[in-house]
């Protein structure tokens, strides 16, 4: 997963189209016997997902060049012997807006906060706490239909690992237990909707969204992050 992601990071730049980009993941996958989750389990129309500015998820690779200064989220969900995992980055083309820098900064520093409390006994809803106070202290806000979730045997498994403290999931975080952590955050408002290809999720207003995302399992202490 960190050498997919590194290698694409390596590679977004102005002028790359986002079909060149996925074909570098699906390079390293060939390499490695990997299979791209959501195809095998969506037939998604790619191997990674690659989502532009406003677009928040699922964008589909293809022809779109990539401009500078672009907000490039690179989504990558692997299979390799019949387990799964999910991460994602946030990359500039060339130089970002400051709006953009801080908003790619504020996903990663989210993310950092969740990974920082996500122990044995932490209750699943602190992590959604953390995430939107993150993301608020900045002005900022959570895209609160997209989530986290479990991870294993298939991409998306139970619970729900929400962006936003839900008082009716307070269930404790159990050793073992595998999930992303994912803080999808957008510059204004975190109303998204369908972008219209069946696919791309945007949000609704066109404000930039960032998303930044690991793949953990819980310990008694810091978790494993199966992603880095
Ligand atoms: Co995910």
């Amino acid at each position: 997963m960190a050498e997919t992601l590194d290698l694409m990071e390596a590679a977004v730049r102005p002028g790359v189209t986002t079909a060149e980009l996925d074909a570098i993941a699906a390079d390293v996958f060939r390499r490695h016997g990997a299979r791209s989750a959501p195809m095998l389990d969506y037939d998604f129309p790619g191997t990674t997902c690659i989502s532009v500015n406003e677009e928040a998820v699922h964008g589909i690779p293809g022809p779109r060049r990539i401009a500078d200064g672009d907000l490039v989220k690179l989504d990558v969900t692997a299979e390799l012997n019949g387990w799964y995992a999910d991460a994602c980055r946030t990359a500039f083309a060339g130089k970002p807006s400051g709006q953009a820098e801080r908003l790619a900064n504020v996903a990663r520093e989210a993310l950092d906060r969740a990974l920082a409390i996500a122990r044995a006994g932490t209750p699943l809803n602190e992590i959604g706490r953390v995430v939107e106070s993150t993301v608020k202290t900045h002005g900022f806000a959570v895209c609160d239909a997209l989530s986290g979730h479990g991870i294993g045997r298939r991409i998306h498994e139970p619970p729900d690992v929400l962006n936003y403290f839900d008082p009716d999931m307070g269930e404790p975080l159990v050793e073992g237990q595998v999930f992303t952590i994912e803080p999808i955050i957008a510059a204004r408002d975190g109303e998204v909707v369908d972008a219209g290809d069946g696919w791309t999720v945007r949000t609704a207003d066109g404000s930039l969204s960032a998303h930044s995302e690991h793949t953990i399992a819980v310990t008694t202490g810091a978790p494993i992050v199966l992603t880095a």
